[in-house]
């Protein structure tokens, strides 16, 4: 992704305002809602084929897109995008080389659903198994049942031939050592007493300001880092992923010519979860819902706020009662601002993108806040024919910050990441 936080003006968080609704040219209206065929209205307005992702799902999507103007399934074509991400040992979100749970075991989620035949797969908690998103559909073709999980879920796709590997990568196994270390002053990682290196640790001293402290931290965790063998050029983004544990997902819906439709959500979940924790992605009506008579959505972002919203499903309802993707979307957004009584203390460490795909070709990418601490501005990936990235709408204007908690990062420290 080229775009960066470099010259995005940083608004506060507790200053957020709501942004309007209305932009993605969206018009509301169910499209051919409640199954009826052809309100003819909007269906010449918008484009098709076309595939909406999230942004990792940037350098994948001219494939897909040529694949569905082939003729391609719209299933298929989603699969496609978010094969790359998983394949890709670099993306720490997603597949091979995602970020581990808190012991250092990486645990995989995905589901997807098939409009055509109204059908959809999923799989939790998965171990040593890259492609999750293809056993999900696997899943979905070759059983009678929806989920699976963990140990059978795996078991399943060892006898579907999905090869077993392991998706520590040697550089997601030295950031969760970073990340053990750097909580190590509170539990049994990192060096013991009898260590010669041990030193006690720092008292905070008296009015020392925070960012000096922060970059006492962040030169500690750089120097941890050395002594873990990460090379200079991922220390930094090491570091980062320390202090900002990211939460990246990828979500794809697809649609072609004919108006079929379908989507697909695939994750390693959070950063440093407790094993077992499976979060939106893998269920049906959060992480991702498609619709054949009304459209697809997915989404990435706190799984936890994200299940207690059906999110992916809430929009689809509400699309078929009329609402554009953008206001399906935001309305998803204030239940979830509901569920936390508009308490902006607690929301600031909440956030959630959802990516909207109505039938007939109109889409929105609409955000809790514009980015994460220390991040981008959230963005959706298109492709009608052209390529782009767009910058999501923002219920709130600002950024959200990580849960747990820690000591706010100060803005000149955060800008050593940008
Ligand atoms: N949205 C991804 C997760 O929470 O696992």
């Amino acid at each position: 992704m080229s775009v960066t936080r470099r010259d995005f003006v940083r608004t506060s968080v507790l200053g957020a305002v709501a942004t309007g609704i209305g932009a993605h040219g969206a018009a509301s209206g169910p499209p051919n809602g409640n199954g009826a065929q052809g309100h003819a209205s909007a269906n010449d307005m918008y484009k098709r084929p076309i595939i909406i992702t999230a942004h990792n799902g940037f350098n994948y999507i001219d494939d897909a897109y040529a694949f569905l103007k082939n003729g391609g399934d719209t299933l298929d074509a989603a699969l496609r995008v978010v094969k790359g991400p998983e394949d890709d040992p670099k993306d720490t979100s997603v597949g091979l080389g995602g970020l581990p749970n808190e012991e250092g075991v990486v645990e995989l989620d995905s589901c997807c659903m098939h409009g055509p035949t109204r059908r959809a797969g999923s799989v939790g908690g998965v171990r040593n198994i890259k492609n999750v998103s293809l056993v999900a559909k696997a899943v979905m073709e070759q059983t009678g049942h929806v989920m699976l999980v963990g140990e059978g879920a795996e078991r399943f796709a060892v006898a579907m031939g999905f090869p077993r590997e392991n998706l520590l990568t040697d550089h997601s196994r030295k950031v969760w050592l970073l990340w053990k270390e750097y909580h190590s002053t509170t539990d049994w990682w990192g060096p013991a007493l009898a260590d010669p290196h041990w030193q006690p640790p720092q008292e905070q001293p008296e009015g020392k300001p925070q960012s000096e402290l922060w970059q006492e931290r962040v030169r500690r965790l750089e120097k941890h880092a050395a002594n873990l063998g990460i090379v200079p050029e991922l220390r930094r983004d090491a570091v980062y992923k320390v202090l900002f544990p990211p939460t990246g997902t990828i979500h794809c819906s697809a649609l072609n010519e004919k108006g079929e439709i379908s989507g697909c959500t695939t994750t390693s979940g959070l950063a440093y979860k407790l094993p077992g924790r499976v979060g939106d992605s893998p269920i049906i009506g959060a992480g991702c819902y498609t619709d054949q008579d009304v459209g697809s959505a997915g989404a990435t972002g706190s799984g936890e706020e994200n299940i207690k919203v059906a999110g992916a499903h809430t929009i689809i309802e509400n699309m078929r009662h009329g609402m554009s993707p953008k206001e399906a979307g935001m309305d998803a957004l204030q239940r979830i601002v509901r569920n936390y009584n508009h308490d902006m203390k607690k929301l600031q460490f909440v956030d959630m993108i959802y990516y909207i795909l109505r039938r007939d070709g109109a889409y929105a990418g609409v955000s809790l806040w514009t980015g994460y601490e220390g991040g981008h501005p959230h963005q959706i990936v298109v492709h009608d024919g052209t390529r782009r990235a767009e910058d999501a709408t923002a219920l709130f204007q600002g950024f959200s910050r990580d849960f747990p908690p820690d000591p706010k990062v100060p803005a000149e420290v955060q800008k050593q990441f940008q």
